[in-house]
């Protein structure tokens, strides 16, 4: 099977980005599948979430070159996690370094399609991008290097209009840059069925974007735990609601993988 590349992507922070590309990683590994969570945030947080240090890993992904030994050196930063089939290629602020370099050279679009694609073989089932709450060169480039592109969203407010404006830069890639990638979802996250600005706000996202609005992730208190205690949700509590919402993405994304 060839490699699936995803990209989590909000320019909005605190949306559920990293938690849904650390239980999406997660969550395929344990369902035997080769995952590569690659951090494209300077924050690095994917790293201290799953118990790691934040190091440059990205930095080079994204800067150097494909020759060989370049390639030899950007594989030393691909860490294991101690989970069974699952790969952390980690970030730190060196990130935002690469970020000017990228644009400085005037990379093109598919510079991290490219930088990724040292990966793409020799049975990895799929690379995972978790991408900073920001616009810029490195989102862009994630999202034209993957196949699809999840958008995980609030429902503490409206928020159809930032979902709007990447789904705006999703229809602009693949118009005007060739890219073969498609949305797989707007993934509601911090749902309270309870409360009615809730409800409201999952009512206009599904107006705006259909069945392409996903079920949501409740808000929980074990999922905001998890980074502290650096485990995954599948590790922290197995058998709770969240863990059993993140499965269910991870099926859909076998599914149409
Ligand atoms: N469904 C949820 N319920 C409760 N807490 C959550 C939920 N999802 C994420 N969190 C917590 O909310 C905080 C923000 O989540 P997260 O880091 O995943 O967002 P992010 O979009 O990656 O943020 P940033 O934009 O800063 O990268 C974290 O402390 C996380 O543990
Ligand atoms: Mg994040």
């Amino acid at each position: 099977m060839k490699t699936k590349v995803i990209a989590i992507c909000n320019q909005k922070g605190g949306v559920g980005k990293t938690t849904t590309a650390v239980s999406l990683a997660a969550g395929l590994a344990l369902r035997g599948r080769e995952v590569l969570l690659i951090d494209l945030d300077p924050q690095g947080q994917c790293a201290t979430t799953l118990g790691l240090n934040p190091e440059p890993g990205a930095f080079y992904l994204l800067t150097m070159g494909s020759a060989a030994n370049e390639t030899a050196f950007v594989k030393q930063y691909v860490r294991q996690t101690g989970r069974e089939h699952f790969w952390l290629l980690a970030g730190n602020q060196t990130t935002m370094a690469a970020q000017t370099v990228l644009n400085s050279q005037e990379r093109p679009v598919s510079a991290i399609r490219e930088a990724v694609a040292r990966f793409t073989n020799n049975g990895l089932g799929y690379v995972i991008f978790d991408t900073a709450p920001s616009v810029g060169g490195i989102q862009e480039r994630a999202i034209w290097a993957s196949d699809m592109v999840l958008i995980p969203t609030s429902t503490e407010y409206l928020s159809t209009d930032s979902v709007r404006k990447l789904s705006d830069t999703l229809l602009y890639l693949q118009k005007e840059k060739s890219w073969k990638g498609a949305l797989l979802g707007v993934l509601p996250t911090f749902y309270h069925d309870q409360l009615r600005e809730h409800k409201a706000a999952m009512e206009d996202l599904r107006q705006g974007f259909g069945d392409r609005v996903l079920p949501a992730i409740h808000r929980a208190a074990a999922l905001a735990e998890c980074p502290g205690e650096s485990k995954t949700i599948f590790e922290k509590d197995p058998d709770s609601r969240s863990a059993q919402e993140y499965q269910a993405l991870v099926d859909l994304v076998i599914k149409y993988s």
